[in-house]
């Protein structure tokens, strides 16, 4: 059983990162739809071994594919999804427009699979965002074993995040100011070869960026608990792919560090560093990657039932493409077998 798939934002790096492990993953797929503005349109792109053209988003007929993958940014989101629902196509979506309806399932496979049953109500399914997704895999068997009242959390998030636009602007820097030519800032508010930007999207009126509510909001929407209270700061740092989260986590009774990797060793979808030295990084473990690395992890010498971790990922495959396509996968198995 195979079914016809539509990518919405198909040149973009998280569509074309879904494409690619579409292909990696050997997903049953009749017919592949890249779709994306008419900028792109007439271009092609390949898919195992061949070449399909690119289609203008907005003259496709969404009642063409059984399963949608959007990654085209908010407003495209707001504008096709629900017109695809409509018209039976399972939209898997990667912006944030979505995640918030009560009515749209937020699913990490490992963590929520069983609230992707709620994908009837209007044949959406929010991807959550990056960092949430990389912290929850190494959150929840935690939560499950001694639950977990708050968390501290501050991260290091790689530009891909951004879209090929910002990974652009930080080559582009770097190589300016190596060559001593003086540099502008488009994607970021400061410029971010050799910075550190402690603000990802906008400021909210509470303080927060939207970047770290959106860890705030997902959490309890995942987890199914408002009471854990999640506490972030999210930053942007001059790395190309994979980010970076430093964890500090309070559990409603203490557990011990070797516990945890005990615990964390025997979960689905993460790599656990035991020895302190073997710490993972974006770059030689978590980048390229379709696992969640964690290390670092020690009790908390301030706290009597804390745990420190770290915790890396390919926000660019976990965080978005990979997650997406699990959604996917998972769909297919548990919900549209009768096909
Ligand atoms: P296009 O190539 O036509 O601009 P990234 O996140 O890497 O910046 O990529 C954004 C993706 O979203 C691209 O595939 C881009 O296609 C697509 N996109 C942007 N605007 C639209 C639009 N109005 N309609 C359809 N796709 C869009």
């Amino acid at each position: 059983q195979k079914f016809d798939v539509c990518v919405l934002g198909a040149t973009g790096l998280v569509g074309k990162t879904i494409i690619e492990i579409l292909e990696q993953r050997d997903f049953p797929i009749n017919k592949l739809y890249p779709l994306a503005s008419a900028r792109s349109a007439g271009g092609f792109i390949e898919f195992n071994g061949e070449s399909i053209e690119v289609l203008d988003a907005d003259n496709f007929d969404w009642s063409q594919a059984q399963i949608g993958f959007f990654s085209a940014g908010g407003a495209i989101s707001a504008k096709y999804a629900p017109i695809a629902g409509d018209a039976g196509c399972i939209v898997i979506d990667n912006t944030s427009e979505f995640r918030y309806d009560a009515d749209v399932p937020l699913v990490v496979p490992e963590v929520n699979p069983q609230a992707l049953a709620e994908y009837r109500n209007r044949n959406i399914i929010a991807n959550p965002n990056c960092s949430t997704i990389q912290m929850l895999m190494a959150l929840k068997p935690i939560y499950d074993e001694v639950g977990i009242s708050r968390v501290n959390v501050s991260t290091y998030q790689s530009v891909s995040g951004g879209g090929k636009e910002a990974m652009d602007e930080l080559a582009k820097q770097t190589s300016d100011l190596l060559c001593g030519k003086p540099v502008e800032s488009k994607n970021f508010s400061r410029q971010i070869a050799f910075n550190v930007i402690p603000q990802i999207d906008v400021f909210l009126e509470n303080g927060y960026t939207k970047e770290e509510m959106k860890m705030v909001w997902e959490t309890k929407k995942i987890l199914g608990d408002d009471n854990v209270l999640v506490n972030p700061t999210a930053v942007r740092v001059p790395v190309f792919f994979g980010h970076g989260e430093s964890l500090h986590i309070e559990t409603n009774a203490p557990i011990s560090a070797e516990a945890v990797k005990e615990l964390l060793s025997n979960a689905p979808g993460l790599v656990v560093c035991h020895n302190d030295e073997d710490f993972p990084t974006q770059i030689g473990d978590a980048s390229g990657k379709d696992e969640t690395y964690v290390g670092r992890i020690r009790e908390d010498i301030s706290h009597n039932s804390g745990i420190n971790m770290w915790i890396v990922a390919d926000n660019v495959r976990k965080g978005a493409a990979t997650n997406s396509v699990q959604i996917a996968e998972l769909l297919i198995k548990d919900h549209l077998s009768e096909y």
